[in-house]
Formats: structure tokens, C-alpha cells, sequence
């Protein structure tokens, strides 16, 4: 894809499913790969991977819902690798539970990593791309933002909080030329599902009434969320901005 080498690529959650397969393709692509994770062992696993073919990455730890912390590591990117070019948001988590079954304590933990999390990192990272004007911003939400998904609701406003959140950056920044597009996965092989499947009475039936449901007959796997995520980082991308994409096989067709 046109536009990544050299760029600076920071990817939160990058320690993960999802956010590891991501980290690898923007380094194969020859951009520097801040892999930002609460997790950092997890997170240091992915660089040892991408250095061990040859890229350019570093470890960072970050908990995206600790502004203090955010600030540090953003800081510490920009010394190592230089100025973000692209942000990824991508860090995560859920608990299934039918809604009145949750407690607010719950809440707050879902909006701060899945919604307050991102605002943090989009604060930290946002003015330096507007005064360079430039910037590729991909914020990871869900399909349950776009079509409900019952046992997910708080998870499911935060999701589509960011799905809103995004159109907006997207038009408050679109003449300093950021972008600022969202992928939505549907139910994607990582521990997040797995985690998620725990929850239910039957975990084994909830993960096979996924699959079935996917028109294309299979779960999402972490590659096929970093295609979609790398190409809207990419120049390829240029001129998508404020848009949400379905990657889930086809689970959902709204909209
Ligand atoms: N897997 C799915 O089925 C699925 C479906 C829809 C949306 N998503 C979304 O995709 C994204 C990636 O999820 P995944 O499936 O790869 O999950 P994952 O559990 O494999 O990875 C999530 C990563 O985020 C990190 N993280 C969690 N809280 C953090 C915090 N406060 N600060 C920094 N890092 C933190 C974790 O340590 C982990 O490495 C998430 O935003 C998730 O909501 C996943």
C-alpha cells in the first residue's frame, strides 16, 4: 500500500488479537510501529516478531485510560521514532451480560477503556497532526455498534460513541488533511471473543451460532482486520475520511 514507509504508526491494544496482526502488516509495509499495550510483555512479544523479520517497532506501555500515562508514552514514541503519522485505537474490552444483569461499576470500566481511552490518545496525538497537516487516524469500534448485539449494550454505546466521535474529528480536521475512518469487526478469533464467550451459558454454542451466522462461514481472523485497518492508514485511503466499514463476513449489511 502507497504511503507507509517511514511513517510512524502507533497502534494501542497492539499487544493483542487484533492489534498484533496490525502492528506485523504496517511494519511489512516498512512503517516504524509504536506498539502501545497495558500489557507489556504482550506488547513486546509482537516487536520481537516484526524486528525478527526485519521491521521497525517498539514496546511501549500505556493504559489508555490513565491520561498521565498517555501523555508519557506519546512522548516517548515521538523521541524514538518521531512525530505520529498514523493512529490506530484499537484497545479494547468486554463483558457479556444481559443489561440489567450489569452494575454501574461495570460502566465505568467499559466507557473508560472502549471510549475514554480513545478520547485520551485522539487529545494527545490530534494537535501535532493539525499542525503538521497530516494524519491517518483508524479508530477499531464494532459491528454491535452498528446493529445492537444483545449482552453487549454498554460496550455497544461506547462503540457507537466512537462511530459518531470519528465523523466529527473527521470533519473538524479534514483541511489539515487527517483522516479519520472507523472498522467495524464482527466476531474476530482472539482472546477478547474467547473472554466474551465465557460469559454465556454454553460458550462452545455461542461461538458456533456466530460462525453460522456469518454469511462467508467463518470468524473473523486478526489478518483480516489488519487489511482493512492498514489501507485506511495508508495514502491509498486519502480521500475516505468519516466513514465505517463492516469487516465480519458479512454478518451485517446495514447502511
Ligand atoms: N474479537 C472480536 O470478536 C471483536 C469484535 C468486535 C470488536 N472488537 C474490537 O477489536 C479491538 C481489538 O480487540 P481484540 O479482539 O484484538 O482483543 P484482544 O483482547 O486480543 O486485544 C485487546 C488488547 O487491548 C489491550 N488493552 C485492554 N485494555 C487496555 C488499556 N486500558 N490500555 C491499553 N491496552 C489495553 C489488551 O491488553 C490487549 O492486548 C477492540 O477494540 C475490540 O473491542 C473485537
Amino acid at each position: 500500500m502507497r504511503g507507509l514507509k517511514d511513517k510512524v504508526v502507533l497502534v494501542t491494544g497492539g499487544g493483542g488479537g487484533i492489534g498484533g496482526a496490525t502492528c506485523s502488516r504496517f511494519a511489512s509495509e516498512g512503517a516504524k510501529v509504536a506498539v502501545f499495550d497495558m500489557n507489556l510483555e504482550s506488547a513486546q512479544k509482537v516487536v520481537d516478531g516484526i524486528t525478527a523479520a526485519g521491521g521497525n517497532a517498539a514496546a511501549f506501555k500505556c493504559d489508555i485510560t490513565n491520561r498521565a500515562e498517555v501523555d508519557a508514552a506519546v512522548a516517548a514514541t515521538e523521541a524514538q521514532l518521531g512525530p505520529i503519522d498514523v493512529l490506530v485505537n484499537n484497545a479494547g474490552w468486554d463483558v457479556f451480560k444481559p443489561f440489567v444483569k450489569t452494575v454501574p461499576s461495570e460502566w465505568d470500566k467499559l466507557i473508560a477503556i472502549n471510549l475514554t481511552g480513545a478520547l485520551h490518545m485522539l487529545h494527545a496525538v490530534l494537535p501535532g497532526m493539525a499542525e503538521r497537516k497530516y494524519g491517518r487516524i483508524v479508530n477499531v469500534a464494532s459491528d454491535a455498534a452498528r446493529g445492537g448485539s444483545s449482552g453487549e449494550a454498554v460496550y455497544s454505546a461506547c462503540k457507537g460513541g466512537l462511530v459518531a466521535l470519528s465523523k466529527t474529528l473527521a470533519r473538524e480536521h479534514a483541511r489539515q488533511s487527517i483522516t479519520v475512518n472507523v472498522v467495524c469487526p464482527g466476531p474476530t478469533d482472539t482472546a477478547l471473543l474467547s473472554g466474551v464467550a465465557e460469559g454465556a451459558r454454553d460458550p462452545a454454542k455461542l461461538i458456533e451460532a456466530f460462525r453460522s451466522a456469518i454469511p462467508l462461514g467463518r470468524l473473523g481472523q486478526p489478518d483480516d482486520l489488519a487489511n482493512a485497518i492498514v489501507f485506511f492508514g495508508s495514502d491509498d485511503a486519502a480521500f475516505i475520511t468519516g466513514q465505517v466499514i463492516s469487516v465480519s463476513g458479512g454478518l451485517t449489511m446495514v447502511g
